[in-house]
């Protein structure tokens, strides 16, 4: 692997389209949105925004239930809109990645369409997986698979049979046994490499192939699937055929010039299973979810990282370091927690509420820590703000379909997909000309204001940009770490500076050198106070 590629240390910037600016006033975020705060990006300092899905689409999952792999849905622009975006994205130096969805469509798209209309026993109807039931008239779903989103994994049609979805019913699972399936997703990732794009974050990537003759499983769907002593790899994960699938792909990138790159979003553990997916002829990258779920005292964290590090040595890969997404609560909101308090359900109104100011002490923290780490960070919309999870989103407002499937037990991920607030002093802080916004915001969002925050200094803003400018100049993105003990702390050298997170009760005393950045305020002796990293020339 050349040592110059572009995403080997990239901080990319994970926009989510529905939400991050709208520039036609109906009140969702569009391509045009995005494109008018570009500039926010290049100061920022990232090298990359990857883009959730802005494809046609019903929109029951936020976009990740997909009409028409090869266009833009009329809600986010056109595909004109699309090209003047990466054509302003790489002027200002930025690369951009687009979200690919391979393991299911939408129930809106042709071939679904086609599928329920030629019937049972039809070529349309082998594209995904259509089954009889069980029981005497096959009232029964056909195995006792559990949907990720909550409920049974099948839904039964007019005609009788049922079809297979690990997520909602408004996406039907493809079957990738089928030659036309790999084909139809080989001509999707050439149109968009063809339109310029620099890369892919794959959807769901260790769900496309299922253990064949799909055998019973009726255990409840967990976060991380991993095989066990008494239990198997669940029949719907991590099967050894997505492997091909990827190598595939893989030459399919390699055959265009520029570094192009895929990152796979696989819910998958130990490190060694993970690192199956980004061998040398795989994927690039893939998300390090054991890193973001890493609980946060000084022994977890330093696990997390070693453990990740050492995880994908032997397959010579790069390590990614990911904190926030659209799927997860947000970091400034989840680490106000007492340790041990699962925020995995989302957060609603009657819930425990985070402490807002330890989230945010913590959350600066985590994330001065993350980018010092070798390899390449992701970032998602809004944290650069310090941007906590909507946490009490009226119930009625919600749309995520997990609290819908979840008959109302899971709030789900909306609190966290909540338009980002730009301006101070305007209709929906700027995320748009309107008022409204499809997820109402929080009243008192001004406070995390883009225009709020730009260079005021120990603004969170100013604290990312400037961790940025430095993991620039110090290569941290490149470097090796060399520790150094410590109960309640994280300490090690990356080349030119030295990282130390205090996870302990009361202030540590730092080592003698010029502190360059702090995550907060060090105390009036200099040394530093809990939860709070610093680096310092080494
Ligand atoms: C991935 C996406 C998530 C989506 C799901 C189904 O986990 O990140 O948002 O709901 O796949 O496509």
């Amino acid at each position: 692997m050349s040592s110059l590629v572009w995403w080997r240390d990239a901080v990319i910037y994970q926009v989510y389209p529905r939400s991050f600016a709208d520039a036609d006033g109906d009140g969702m975020g569009d391509l045009r949105g995005i494109t008018s705060r570009l500039d926010h990006l290049a100061e920022l300092g990232v090298d990359a925004l990857w883009m959730s899905p802005f494809y046609p689409s019903p929109q029951h999952d936020a976009g990740y239930d997909v009409a028409d792999y090869r266009d833009v849905d009329p809600r986010f622009g056109t595909l004109e809109d699309f090209d003047a975006l990466v054509a302003a994205a790489k002027a200002r130096g930025l690369r951009v990645v687009v979200d690919l969805v391979p393991n299911h469509t939408s129930s809106d798209h042709a071939w679904f369409k086609a599928a329920l209309e030629a019937g049972p026993g039809s070529q349309a109807r082998e594209r995904y997986h259509f089954r009889k039931g069980l029981g005497p008239d096959g009232e029964l779903p056909p195995n006792g698979w559990q949907s990720v989103f909550g409920g049974p994994a099948w839904t039964r049609v007019p005609d009788g049979e049922w079809y297979l979805h690990l997520f909602d019913t408004s996406q039907p699972d493809l079957n990738w046994d089928l030659a036309e399936v790999r084909q139809m997703f080989v001509d999707v990732l050439r149109f968009w490499l063809d339109r310029g794009v620099d890369g892919f974050r794959v959807d769901v990537a260790h769900g496309l192939i299922k253990e064949s003759g799909l055998p019973d499983w009726t255990e409840a769907q967990v976060p991380i699937t991993s095989p066990g002593a008494e239990h198997r790899t669940p029949p719907m994960w991590d099967q050894d055929g997505v492997h091909d699938i990827y190598r595939e792909w893989r030459r399919v990138l390699d055959s265009y010039d520029g570094d192009r790159m895929m990152v796979g979003e696989a819910w998958v553990s130990p490190a060694e299973r993970m690192a199956r997916y980004i061998r040398p002829d795989e994927m690039h990258q893939a998300f390090n979810f054991s890193y973001l779920m890493a609980p946060w005292t000084a022994a977890e964290q330093r696990t997390a990282i070693t453990d990740s590090i050492a995880g994908v040595a032997p397959v010579g890969a790069v390590c990614t370091w990911v904190l926030s997404n659209h799927d997860v609560v947000r970091h400034a909101s989840r680490l106000g927690f007492e340790l041990g308090h699962s925020t995995q359900g989302g957060i609603g109104v009657g819930d425990p509420q985070p402490d807002e100011a330890l989230g945010l002490r913590r959350a600066r923290a985590a994330t001065m820590l993350m980018l010092s780490l070798p390899g390449s960070a992701y970032l998602y919309q809004g944290e650069e703000l310090g941007l906590p999870e909507h946490t009490t989103l009226p119930d009625g407002e919600r749309q995520d379909p997990t609290w819908f499937r979840s008959k109302h037990e899971v709030r789900g991920r909306d609190g966290c997909r909540v338009p980002v607030p730009w301006q101070q002093d305007a209709p929906s802080f700027g995320f748009g000309p309107g008022a409204a916004s499809w997820l109402p915001q929080p009243a008192d969002w001004g406070r995390f204001a883009a225009d709020a925050e730009r260079g005021v200094p120990g603004s969170t803003l100013s604290l990312y940009t400037e961790a940025l400018r430095l993991r620039r100049s110090y290569e941290l993105g490149r470097g090796v770490l060399e520790w150094n003990d410590g109960d309640d702390l994280v300490d090690f050298r990356n080349g030119g500076i030295r990282v130390i997170t205090n996870f302990g009760q009361v202030p540590a005393p730092l080592p003698p050198g010029e502190v360059l950045l702090a995550s907060g305020d060090l105390a009036a002796d200099g040394s530093l106070p809990p939860d709070t990293t610093a680096w310092i020339r080494a």
